[in-house]
Formats: C-alpha cells, structure tokens, sequence
C-alpha cells in the first residue's frame, strides 16, 4: 500500500521503516529541512538501535523516501500517519497545534478516499475533532475520509523490535473500512510473516493481538497505558524511600513483589524515577483529561509528585556523604533517559546534574550516545571522551542511566582513578557486593543499609 508518515522523529522514522520493511511504499515527511536533509544524505538524525540499517535498505528499495511537503506525499497516498509530536503546554495539556497544523494540510490536498490515522499520543476526543476538522475543511467534493487511532508503544532504544514484536496493535476505528484498511497495513505484523531485521534466528510467534475499539476508547488506551506504568514507577520508589529509612532491602521486596503474576516484575526497579518525552507529560495531559471530565485523578498528581522529588532526594543523599559540593569534582555516568537512547527530553539525569551545578559541584560526564544532544542543554559542564575519564579524580560518582557499557568496565582501574571511590547509584545498576569487595563505598536506591535508627515501635 501506499502510505505517507508525518513527523520522521521516533516515532515517525521507526514506523515509516518498519512499514516500508513490510513491503509498503512510504514516503516520510518532516517539515524540519536539516533532519530531512540528513535522512537524504545517508544519515541519521538520531540515534536508535537497529534503525539506521533498516532505514538504508528501504530507501535502496526505493520503498521508502523522505521529503518536507505533506501535499506531495497525501496526493500518492491513501493512507497517512500522523507522527508529529504533541509535548505539554505550560498547564499540562497536551499542546496539538502540530496536529492541528498537519490535518489542515491534510484537508487541502487530500483527493477521494483518505484514511487519516493518529499516532502521536493525543487526549482522548481528538479523533472527534479531527472528524470534525475534515468535514469543515475538507472542501474538496471528492474527498471523503474515515478517522482512526493507532496509538503506539514503543520503547525507544527498541523501538524497531518493538515495531516487529508488538503485544499489541490497538486500532480505534468507526466504520469498517477503516479496520479493514489498518489490519491489510499491519498484516505481516500480525501474522509475523516477515523475515525478521531483528533477530538472526527468529523464533516462531503467535499471531499479534489486533485490538478493534472505537477511537475515544484507542485513545484512552495509550494514555492509561503509559500513566499505569508511571505508576508503578512511582509507587516502587515509594517503597524503596521506606525501605531506605526502615532498614529493608527495597530490592528484594520487588523481586518478590514483582513475582506475583498480577503485578509483574517490569518497572518495579527503584531509582531516580522516569523521564523521556512521553511519561512526565503523559500522566499530566491525562490528568488534565480527567479533571476536564470531572473524574478525580488527584492519584496521577501524586504519581508525579513522588517522581518529581528523586531529583532532590537523590541530591541530598549525595551531601549527606560529601558535606558540601561546591567545588567538588563529581563523574557523572549517563545522561540519556534511559539506556539505547540519545533522547535526553525531561532525562532525570539531566536534572540531577542541573542540580549539582546549582549546588556549585565540578561536573565530569559520560553518555555512550546522548553527549550531543545533553551538550546542548546543560553546554557548560565539562563532556568526557569514556567512563573512565568522567572517574578521573573523582570524589564520587554518580550512576544516572543503566547502558550495559558501564557493567562491562574495568572497576578496579575506575577506583584507582578516583580521588575517592564512592559510587552513588540511582540506577542499582550495580551488585552491591561486588563493588564493595573491589574497595567502593557504595549506596544504592531503597537499600536500608544506612537506615536511619527509627525507635522501635515508632509506627
Ligand atoms: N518517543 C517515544 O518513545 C514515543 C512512544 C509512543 C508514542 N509517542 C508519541 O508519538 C508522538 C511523536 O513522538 P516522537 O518522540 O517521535 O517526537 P519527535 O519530536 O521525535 O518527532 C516529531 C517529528 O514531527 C515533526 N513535525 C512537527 N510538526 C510537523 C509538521 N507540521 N509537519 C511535518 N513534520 C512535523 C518534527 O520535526 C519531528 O521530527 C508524540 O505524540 C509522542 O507522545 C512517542
């Protein structure tokens, strides 16, 4: 089929790959000149596992292309994605002025059937206007269009196994030429029928759910979604602030919280909390949501303030051991995040070192990928070419994102370049055990090693 992709961001460029990979004949617009300049020129304008090899094939293929006009690839296409991005307003709603802006382009040009279908995370009711949208400016007698949503779920840093292997494809549709439009579009998904890019020996799978819904309901899907996952972030670092002052081990508790099949172990990993473009803004445009609808989703608020307070928390743990920080060297490890990623958009890493600076702290760090993209934000730190480099006379360091580069290194020659080896980990990336037999005061998140003395019968 032919199918046009707006937005070649995360989102976008991973689902126009993964289409085009698919047999489908994409083109990829952006109105961003330089990132489609770079795609044009063999390059990648970010960083994302998997996703450059995919990306090259295709275009060889001549199955996928990028350009900046939407007009030019909505008159070859049936069918069009809307991946733009949709981040918070100053309130918390979900701003949709690219949105907005791309249906508007979309109702200019479209001719004959057009099926319009919104990936970018949007509140529940934007399918409505958007129907809405097209019939008010959608002037062209032979234009008419189905609405559908399609939320997505990938995790960047792999997001391209996740475009193959999905748990799910949610569709929110109202007529049946749409559902039957969205599963021809995502059967080789569906039926895993495609020589997998990912894997060298993919094993069989079963047929992908494919989860017909009506559109608010679509909608109202993703951000329940990523709002219960949030969640259960937030609700594990309040287990571990407890375990911390009780003299509990925050990470045992989870492992055998997590063992109940109800719960689950996924995101039950004490830390400096979640961050990305999706979650923080996520959980507040949702809570907008519901306080627009007059439900009560204070339970989001407090969701948000528990991930809110990992940054000075974690801070403060680090004072507690250095005293004062003005002045004090400090190796930073990952900035991104989370690992297998550049994206640095609302990175508690970032605001950890943001507060070590506010508390005059010297910052040294090292990220395997996202050093370009944090360099722009916070430009006045000093970058490091390796991990070992951000260690270099270190009077501690701290552990922001979890990459697997930082398992691999060499611990002993980490402690001999510190000025003294103290590892603050807000990632528990590291085995406790094994760090303190190489010489390394070590403090992790939610380990009650260091409980503060509560008298006995305090509850
Ligand atoms: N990043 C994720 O992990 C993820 C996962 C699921 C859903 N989402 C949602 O998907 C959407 C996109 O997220 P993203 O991370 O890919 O964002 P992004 O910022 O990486 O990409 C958005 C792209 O859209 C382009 N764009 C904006 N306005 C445009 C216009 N008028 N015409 C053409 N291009 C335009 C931008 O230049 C940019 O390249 C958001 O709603 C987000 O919440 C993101």
């Amino acid at each position: 089929m032919d199918i046009a992709v707006i937005g070649a961001g995360y989102v976008g460029l991973i689902t126009a790959a993964g289409l085009a990979e698919t047999g489908h004949r994409v083109i990829c617009v952006d109105d961003d000149l330089g990132k489609i300049e770079v795609l044009n020129a063999g390059g990648m304008p970010f960083y994302e596992p998997g996703l450059e090899g995919l990306v090259k094939r295709n275009r060889a293929a001549k199955r996928l292309e990028f350009i900046s006009k939407i007009e030019d690839a909505v008159a070859q296409s049936p069918v069009t994605f809307i991946c733009v991005g949709t981040p918070p307003l100053e309130n918390g709603e979900a701003d949709l002025s690219s949105v907005e802006l791309v249906s508007r382009r979309i109702s200019e040009c479209a001719r004959g059937y057009h099926l319009v279908i919104e990936k970018s995370t949007v509140p529940v009711q934007t399918g409505r206007r958007l129907q809405k949208h097209f019939s008010i400016y959608g002037n062209n007698p032979q234009f008419h269009f189905d609405v559908a949503s399609n939320p997505e779920f990938l995790r960047e840093g792999s997001g391209v196994e996740d475009f193959f292997h999905p748990d799910r494809i949610v569709v929110g549709v109202d007529s049946d030429e749409a559902a039957s439009r969205l599963e021809e579009i995502y059967r080789p998904v569906l039926e895993q029928s495609f020589v997998c890019p990912v894997h060298e020996n993919c094993e069989k799978r079963s047929r992908v759910p494919f989860v017909v819904t009506d559109i608010n309901s679509a909608e109202l899907i993703k951000h329940a979604s990523n709002s219960f996952l949030a969640m259960k972030i937030s609700f594990i670092n309040m287990v571990a602030d407890l375990c911390e002052a009780v003299g509990a081990n925050a990470a045992q508790v989870a492992e055998a919280v997590g063992l109940d099949k109800r719960i689950g172990a996924s995101f039950l990993r004490p830390g400096i909390g979640f961050g990305g473009s999706c979650f923080p803004k996520d959980i507040q445009a949702f809570a907008r949501v519901g306080q627009g609808a007059g439900c009560d989703f204070a339970l989001l608020r407090e969701v948000e303030r528990i991930n809110q307070r990992r940054i000075a928390q974690f801070v403060d743990k680090l004072k507690n051991e250095l005293w004062v920080l003005r002045g004090k060297r400090l190796g930073v490890w990952g900035l991104a995040f989370k690992p297998r990623t550049d994206d640095v958009r609302s990175s508690p890493a970032l605001a950890i070192v943001r507060q070590l600076l506010a508390e005059g702290a010297v910052v040294r760090a090292y990220d395997p990928q996202a050093m370009k993209k944090a360099k722009a934000e916070i430009p006045e730190i000093e970058y490091c070419a390796d991990a070992y480099e951000a260690a270099r006379d270190a009077e501690a360091l701290v552990a922001l994102t979890e990459w697997e580069e930082f398992l691999e290194l060499d611990l002993t020659r980490v402690r001999r370049l510190m000025a003294r080896p103290l590892i603050l980990d807000g990632r528990n990336m590291f085995s406790r055990d094994a760090v303190a037999a190489l010489g390394f005061e070590y403090l992790d998140i939610g380990s009650g090693a260091h409980a503060r003395k509560l008298p006995l019968g305090a509850s």
